[in-house]
This record gives C-alpha cells, structure tokens and sequence, in this order.
C-alpha cells in the first residue's frame, strides 16, 4: 500500500475557523452568466464512422445542450428538475476535465465559458429545496460538486492561469453538508443495513440510493479538500449564527468506513437478477408503521430493471479500489459491465429482441420503445456511461503523480483494467454511433438510441423520391406541429404511423436526453482515446 501518509499527518485537526473576521466573498451567479460566447462553434461531424469525429462530436453535445436548454438569466437549465440538473453539472465538469485531459490549448475559452457556468450554477442550484428531496436528490448533488473539484484541481495542474481553485471551498462545503445530511438515511433497523430512499414514505432500500452512497462517500474520501466553514447552511451565505459544524479534513475515515460499509451491504443484499443486473430496489413484507414493521427484512424485490442502476455502482467500486487496492472491487465491476453488455444484446448474434436492458447491442431503457419514459427516466443513459468512464479511466501508476491518498497499481495491473476496458470499447463505439444518429437538425439528441437499427427508413409503399424531389407532405413524413424531419436519412421514418420520429413522441427530445447523448460520447472519447 503506497499511502502517502505525510499528508495525513500533516492535515492536523484545526479547531473553529474564525469566519466572522474573514467571511469568504460568496459567489454572485450574476457574475457568470456564462453569456457572451467568444469562440465559433465548432464543426460536428455527419457520422462517427472514424475515431477522430469522437471528440468533436462531444463538445458539439456539450455546445448544444448549454446554448439550446442553459438559461444565463436564472443560471440553471430551466426545463431540468432539481436532480437532473445537479446531473447535467456533473456531466458539464466531468466533459471539461475530458477536454483539458486531451486538447486544453485548442479549446481554452470553451472551458472558461463553461466553467463558469458551473460557477453560476452553485448559485442556480435550488439547494435548499435539495435538502428537503429524497435522499438519492441530495446525493446527486455530492457528486456534481465533487467532479467540480476534480475539474479544478485537473485544469489548474495544466493551466497555470487558471483561477478556479477559488471556488473549491464553496463547493466542499456544499458537498459535505450534503453527505451529511443523507447519510441519515443509511439505517440499521431495518433489513440490517442499506440506505432508504426517503423517509417520507413506507421504506424502501433501493439500488440507486445505496450506490449513490457508496460512490459519493468513497468521492467524498478521495476528493473532497475538506471545508472549515462551520454553517450548517449548504449556501454560501457567510451566516455565522447558523455555525454547528466542526471544521473536516480532507481524506476523513469515516468517509471510507462508509463505503465499505455500504458495499458490505449492497454486495450481499441479494440485488441482482439473473442475469446478473441490479433491479430496482426492496421493500419490507407487512411493514405497516414505525411500531409494526413486518418481517423489518428486504424480502419484497420490485424487479424493475434501468440503465442507471447498473451504472453508479462501478464508480463506487472503482473508488474503492483506489482507496484500498483490494482487487475484488475492480473485479465486481468488470463482472457487472459484461453482465450489462451481454443484457442489450451484443455478441456474435446481437439480436433485435430485448435481451434485458437492450436490444441490438444497444443500451436501452423499457420506456424508450414506445416513448414513455419520464423526464427521471430519460436522465438514466448518461448516468450510466459517465460511470462506466469514471470506472475505466486508467488506474494511477507509482511511476505518475499520483493524487493524495490513491493507491497506486503495478503496471501489470494498470495494464489488465485498461485492457479489460478496451474490451468494451467497440460496444461503447456501438452506442455512441447509435445516439449520434438520433440527433435533430440543431444537434439535440433523442432518447431512444436503437431506432435505427430496429425501423432504418424503410421506403414505404407509394413512397416519394424525395432526396429528388422533397420531403412530401403526407402524415408518414409530417406532422403539422413537427414539420421538419432530418434532411440526411439519419432519423428513422415509421411506415404509416403518424410520427415521423420515434424521438419526438412522449416528451420528446429534451434536455435529459441531451445529458444522454453527451454522457455516451464523453465515454466514447475516452475509450478511444489513448493516454
Ligand atoms: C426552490 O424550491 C422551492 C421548493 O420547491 C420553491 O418554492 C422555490 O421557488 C425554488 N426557488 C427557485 C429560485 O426556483
Ligand atoms: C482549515 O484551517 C486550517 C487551519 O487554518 C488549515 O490548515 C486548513 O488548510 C484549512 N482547510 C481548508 C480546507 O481550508
Ligand atoms: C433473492 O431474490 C430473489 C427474487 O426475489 C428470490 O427468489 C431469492 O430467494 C432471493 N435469495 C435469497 C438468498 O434471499
Ligand atoms: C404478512 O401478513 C399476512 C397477513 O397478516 C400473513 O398472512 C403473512 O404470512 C405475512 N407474511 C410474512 C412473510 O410474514
Ligand atoms: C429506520 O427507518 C425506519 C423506517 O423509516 C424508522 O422507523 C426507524 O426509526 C429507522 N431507524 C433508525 C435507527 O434510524
Ligand atoms: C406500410 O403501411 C401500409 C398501410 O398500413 C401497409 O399496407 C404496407 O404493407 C406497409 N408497408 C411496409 C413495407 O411495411
Ligand atoms: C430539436 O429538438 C429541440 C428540443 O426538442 C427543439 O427545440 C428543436 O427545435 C429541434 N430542432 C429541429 C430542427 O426540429
């Protein structure tokens, strides 16, 4: 183990920190509106058919869902809810980090443009209502400001100028006051362990809520610089009559025993299926109330199977390897995302039926098909691919600068995960290649990515040579509200339905599903990209 324990040493508990003499400026979203764009948007490519059309496809996702959904005047995408958007700023930090790591010259003023979208953001985020929400909304919100941090730290090592540091307390402390709030709901009186989703309502342990917590308290170990701000307030107001925290160093232990707790419990919760994928959740046979709490075990599954619970997980075991070096968590991550790509499907005969979580190779949720997910529901994708890309970065080598407190492997080790990762890469190809192609003209992209392959535009009877002589108006090619259809043949036509496109049925394209398309390409980029 290649602890670096002088930094713990050095990291002494300081007692209270004297904020009333010097309160932190906090942050005025006002200042960063993240308007005046200086750059030229850059070109998207038509298809991803060559390796290099990866990275500029992924910021032409990013490009679109902040200048289509970002609103600069309440500084927070409007058409979100509070726990989609506190993903969409994950998903904005973690690109970022994506572009500094590959091309931090070229792309200089998108990062600052975005970044400080970011920074308006914490002032956007409706955090005081998060603190009220169910305890997976508040867990978002850790690691949103976690991968903020990750960011900063990265971009200021490769660009000196960089002023982002700044911000890091503010978003520690908002970090921290989330993990301790949710944190509460992790409850040993029932079922022997295992977060609650809420405790608003008949308890129920669920897959996302328990992963969330394995992954935002090993986050919390590994990332979090700690935050002497002793307001219990998760704003930044400098409030001293709120003061009830004790300052928090970096790397706490107690962040650590709660994940490997937490994994504990998960791992022999009995939370898979068959085929090896996390179902949604348990529930309590005969719980009635406080007092009378039926067999008080998680015996009643619901078997409900989505994209997101299979993602966040591999994070969590991912940080823990990193924290430990124990093999066995890498291992039940490899395990889970072979489970996850055989479940859609993919294989020597990729099928077209749905194979449990996908069909044609490709990643789907149930309520893609016929267009009725919920605007929860069409956030799950990204989730699940910006996991499977935290969990495939390369692990850190004794031989590179590796951060405080991460384990560092052998090169044969770093070379196993990275070709176990490797091995996933043309399916992660498969899925981006198929999201790319659900786009509409102004680059937004659908939710359900095998339309495609299931319905290619099939030229139906009496069909019109349109290439040559237009789009017909006809109820196969139009809609009155929905008038343009894709001029390049990318977008599926269904033969006599009323819709042109699968995308635009339910809610339609959004900028949930936008999160999807970028979190799919960001994941993309970094399996073809070799470091
Ligand atoms: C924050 O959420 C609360 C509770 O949902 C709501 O009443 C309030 O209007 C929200 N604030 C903003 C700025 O949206
Ligand atoms: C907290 O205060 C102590 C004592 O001044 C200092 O050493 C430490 O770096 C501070 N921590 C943070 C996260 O600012
Ligand atoms: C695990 O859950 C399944 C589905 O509810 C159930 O059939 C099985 O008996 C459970 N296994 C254990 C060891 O509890
Ligand atoms: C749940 O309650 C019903 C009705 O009281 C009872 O018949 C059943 O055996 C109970 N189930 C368990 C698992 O205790
Ligand atoms: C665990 O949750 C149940 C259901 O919400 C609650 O009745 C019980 O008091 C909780 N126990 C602890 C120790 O928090
Ligand atoms: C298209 O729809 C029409 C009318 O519903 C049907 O007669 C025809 O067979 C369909 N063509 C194909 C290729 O599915
Ligand atoms: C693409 O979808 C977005 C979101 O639904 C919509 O605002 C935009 O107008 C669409 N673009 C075209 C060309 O239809």
């Amino acid at each position: 183990m290649v602890y670096h324990f002088i930094l713990l040493l050095l990291s002494t508990c300081t007692v209270v920190s004297d904020r009333a003499k010097a309160p932190r400026q906090p942050i005025d979203p006002t200042q960063h509106p993240g308007t005046g764009r200086s750059y030229r948007p850059r070109l998207r490519p038509r298809s991803l058919e060559d390796s290099t059309e990866g990275f500029p496809a992924m910021v032409n996702a990013l490009e679109v869902m902040q200048s289509e959904f970002w609103d600069p005047s309440t500084s927070t995408w409007s058409a979100g809810i509070d726990w989609t958007r506190a993903v969409f700023s994950t998903h904005v930090s973690a690109t970022l980090s994506t572009i500094a790591k590959y091309q931090a010259g070229a792309y200089q003023s998108e990062i600052a443009t975005y970044f400080d979208e970011v920074v308006a953001f914490y002032g956007g985020e409706n955090a005081t209502s998060l603190t009220q929400q169910k305890y997976d909304d508040m867990l978002w919100v850790i690691l949103e400001w976690l991968e903020a941090i990750k960011f900063v730290r990265y971009y200021s090592s490769v660009d000196s100028s960089f002023e982002g540091n700044h911000y890091v307390p503010e978003f520690a402390h908002r970090a921290r006051v989330f993990w301790d709030l949710a944190s509460q709901g992790y409850n040993t009186s029932l079922c022997e362990g295992g977060m609650l989703w809420t405790n608003q309502l008949a308890p129920y342990k669920n897959a996302i809520t328990n992963q969330l917590f394995l992954t935002s308290s090993v986050g919390m170990y590994l990332y979090f610089p700690g935050d002497n701000d002793t307001s219990s307030s998760p704003l930044n107001s400098p409030d001293v009559t709120s003061a009830s925290l004790l300052p928090m160093k970096a790397h706490d232990q107690r962040y650590l025993n709660a994940a490997i707790m937490e994994y504990q419990w998960l791992s022999t919760s009995n939370m898979t299926n068959a085929q090896g994928l996390y179902v949604d959740g348990f529930h309590i046979t005969n719980w009635t109330s406080t007092t009378s709490i039926g067999t008080g075990k998680c015996d009643a599954r619901d078997e409900s199977i989505y994209t997101y619970n299979q993602g966040v997980f591999l994070s969590g075991v991912r940080g823990l390897w990193d924290a430990t070096g124990d093999s066995t968590y890498l291992t039940d991550g490899y395990t889970l995302v072979h489970n996850v790509i055989a479940a859609t499907g993919w294989g020597a005969k990729t099928s077209s039926a749905w194979a449990g979580i996908g069909s044609d190779g490709i990643l789907r949720d149930f309520c893609d098909v016929d267009g009725s997910c919920s605007q929860d529901a069409q956030n799950f994708k990204g989730i699940f691919f910006h996991h499977l890309a935290l969990f495939c970065e390369p692990l850190a080598l004794d031989n590179q600068q590796a951060q405080d407190f991460v384990f560092t492997a052998t090169a044969a080790k770093a070379q196993d995960h990275q070709s176990k990762c490797d091995g996933y890469a043309a399916w992660v190809r498969h899925n981006a290649q198929a999201a790319y192609r659900t786009r509409n003209q102004t680059g937004v992209y659908g939710g359900w990515w095998d339309v495609p392959s299931r319905s290619r535009p099939r030229q139906p009877v009496g069909a019109s040579d349109y290439r040559n002589k237009g789009i017909p108006q006809n109820r196969i090619w139009r809609l009155p509200s929905h008038p343009v259809v894709s001029q390049d043949g990318m977008n599926p036509v269904y033969n006599g339905s009323s819709i042109p496109d699968p995308n635009e049925r339910g809610r339609g394209r959004t900028v949930e599903t936008q999160s999807g398309g970028l979190g799919v390409m960001r994941c993309f980029v970094q399996m073809e990209e070799k470091v």
